[in-house]
């Protein structure tokens, strides 16, 4: 932590617009970062990142993950799973987790690549097409409606209303009281889901007894149904519908075609492919904690009370993991993976956003053959300072 040149925050554009040199230099030379405007310590190691995010007795979730959110002190709606700690946080991870068992997401399935080649069939034989318009902006949100049985006219909105609250102005900051859980865009859903019970998750998600923390047996009440709801939707959306920007903008350039060639030649290369995509370019950078306890980390201390981002951005591309990580290497076996995070809060949605991920790439390559090329004159990086992707990403079909 000696005076640096060194300066990393998650807020200033032309930092974020490419992070990976100074993440490389974090690494080398700050293991431990303190960023004394804003107030936080940043770990860009694997190692660190391995340590830290499952240390639930120094590192806390009740304030969020999100620098913006532990700085403001807004307080967490009960139930929120992703921001609570052990005991409550169990209890309702493993009422939700019913919501992801992998026969439920394996029969999602076709239904996802029916509605994948509904958004692309229109485009196909035309000259070149937005994927956030076409893919992302449009099948996380679908989705997550079939998941949860949220009817397709309710879906759009409840997706603008979650991209909103991410949404910064270039270099700002998120403005968290204004972007807590929104549960008020589900009321409908779930009251119209009440007095129209069907065999659906959701259905069964009211009816379910479970044993509370305090001993209590009971069902779940409408206020915490609508903080699940709330809280797929926030955690699901933005991030898959990024990957699939991603996807967009690696196999657009030109020094990738060759590896779009194999898939097409391949298409099972397809889950591979997106494992990569996800270590090279991870949606969601830092995921942040509250110091719960003073703790020990190179020989520094970072005292109670502080604020932690652990770089999983920097961990995809940690040398001492991965040879030549800044590379894409469509064979790579990865083994391990910090994108979807490590430990009791490791994404429940993984294997959902990699198979939206899978049959995305799949489908594509069954369309375009010959691949595309970016329109760079009308791409443009989407203002966060959370999940790192696309506002608009054209490309252009090679014909
Ligand atoms: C590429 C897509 C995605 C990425 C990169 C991603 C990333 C993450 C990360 C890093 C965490 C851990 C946060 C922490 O440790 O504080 C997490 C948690 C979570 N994610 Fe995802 N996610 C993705 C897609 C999804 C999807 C599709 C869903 C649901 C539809 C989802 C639902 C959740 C939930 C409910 C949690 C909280 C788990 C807990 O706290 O126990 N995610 N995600």
């Amino acid at each position: 932590m000696t005076a640096t040149d060194l300066y990393w925050d998650p807020f200033r554009h032309d930092i974020w617009v490419d992070p990976y040199p100074i993440y490389k230099r974090l690494r080398a030379e700050a293991p431990v970062y303190y960023n004394d405007e804003h107030d936080f310590y940043a770990f860009a190691r694997w190692d660190d990142v391995d340590r830290g995010l499952p240390d639930i007795e120094h590192f806390s979730n009740a304030r969020g993950n999100i620098y913006e959110f532990i700085k403001s002190g807004i307080e967490m709606p009960p139930g929120s799973v992703i921001f609570e700690d052990p005991p409550s946080h169990d209890i309702h991870r493993r009422l939700v987790s019913r919501l992801f068992s992998p026969g439920g997401i394996r029969a999602l399935e076709p239904k996802i690549r029916d509605y994948v080649a509904r958004q692309l069939d229109p485009v196909h034989g035309g000259d070149g097409f937005d994927v956030i318009d076409i893919l992302s902006d449009k099948v996380p949100m679908r989705v997550i409606g079939m998941l949860v049985g949220i009817p397709e006219q309710m879906q759009q909105s409840v997706r603008d209303r979650t991209v909103a609250n991410l949404k910064t102005e270039e270099g700002g900051k998120i403005d968290a009281e204004a972007s807590q859980i929104a549960t008020d865009i589900f009321e409908s859903y779930i009251d119209w889901r009440i007095a129209n019970p069907s065999d659906d998750i959701m259905t069964k998600l009211l009816g379910v007894e479970f044993e509370d923390h305090d001993g209590t047996t009971r069902k779940l009440t409408r206020e915490e149904i609508l903080v699940y709801c709330a809280v797929i939707a926030g955690a699901g959306n933005e991030t898959t519908g990024q990957l699939m920007g991603w996807i967009g903008k690696i196999f657009g350039e030109e020094n990738n075609h060759a590896q779009y060639q194999e898939v097409v030649a391949d298409p099972s290369l397809s889950a591979k492919a997106v494992e990569e995509i996800l270590r090279l370019e991870p949606v969601g950078q830092a995921v942040g904690r509250y110091v719960t306890k003073d703790v020990e980390f190179h020989g520094q201390t970072i005292p109670e009370g502080s604020t932690a981002l652990f770089i999983v951005g920097s961990a995809g591309r940690d040398e001492s993991k991965f040879a030549n990580p800044d590379d894409l290497d469509i064979h790579r076996d990865i083994t391990a993976q910090r994108t979807f995070g490590y430990g009791l809060h490791y994404c429940l949605g993984a294997n959902l956003a990699r198979m939206e991920g899978r049959i995305v790439l799949e489908e594509l390559v069954k369309r375009f053959p010959k691949g595309w090329d970016v329109d760079w004159s009308g791409a443009k990086l989407a203002s966060t300072s959370t999940v790192r992707g696309w506002e608009k990403l054209p490309i252009v079909l090679r014909k």
